[in-house]
């Protein structure tokens, strides 16, 4: 079967962390010859090919970033020109699934946006997939190549699953998900380890160009100030 996959992300291609995360699960779906075709958002002169391909096929996957616990708005804005698909007669809906992922850990931060998701197939005539969702993806694409591939690897399992499946099985999709919230042993422990955190973000910031101080507010003098 074949699977239009859209990246939703409006960073380029070769800094988007879901494209790193939409080759592995590519990788997984296509083990026992299915096929996928991928487009992404952000190379805008392409919107009018991807508008086609959607309304071409009958199996899409829409892989976004959670920004500001929503989804972007690049995204919504290519929402917008789209129309409900038409089916003929005895032809079966179009399945149109979603893989969110996001910087937090906790599978609840995916949560809110998880709902939204759910609706959107109903506004495009299509019958929903479900939406696989993970957390910690912040880093991927700042990692070395061989660290990358492996943070991601459990997608290329999921894309065999969904490949076989043909939907995002929600209790398989929670496992995935997994922690849910952290439980407060982990809470105390990060919180002691805490020093040592900041240190190393002052460090790895640092490598990657970062001037000024982590906990800098430029813009706070500009903000309206009460007495
Ligand atoms: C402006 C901005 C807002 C973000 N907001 C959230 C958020 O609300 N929750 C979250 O878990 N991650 C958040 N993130 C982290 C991204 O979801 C995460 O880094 C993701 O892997 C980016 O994917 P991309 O590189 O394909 O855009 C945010 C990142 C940016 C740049």
């Amino acid at each position: 079967m074949n699977l239009l996959i859209i990246n939703c992300s409006p960073r380029v291609k070769a800094k988007s962390n879901t494209n790193i995360i939409v080759r592995a699960f590519a990788d997984g779906y296509t083990k026992q010859g299915n096929t996928v075709e991928i487009y992404n958002l952000s190379e805008l002169g392409k919107w009018d090919e991807i508008r086609v391909a959607f309304y071409n096929h009958e199996n899409i996957l829409m892989a976004l970033p959670l920004f500001v616990e929503s989804i972007p708005g690049i995204m919504l804005e290519f929402l917008e020109t789209l129309s409900p698909k038409s089916n003929s007669e005895g032809q079966p809906k179009t399945k149109l699934s979603f893989l969110l992922q996001g910087g937090f850990s906790e599978a609840s931060q995916l949560r809110c946006g998880e709902r939204y998701l759910e609706q959107i197939p109903g506004f495009l005539n299509c019958e929903y997939g479900g939406t696989l969702i993970k957390g910690s993806m912040f880093i991927i694409h700042m990692l070395p190549e061989t660290s990358s591939k492996q943070m991601v690897s459990p997608f290329i399992e999921m894309g065999e699953v969904f490949a076989i499946d043909g939907k995002f099985d929600k209790e398989k999709v929670n496992k995935f998900a997994a922690p849910e919230y952290y439980s407060k042993r982990f809470i105390l422990l990060h919180t002691l380890l805490s020093p040592l955190n900041k240190l190393f973000f002052a460090i790895f910031f640092k490598k990657n160009g970062c001037l000024g101080s982590l906990t800098a507010q430029p813009y706070k003098k500009m903000c309206f100030q009460k007495d």
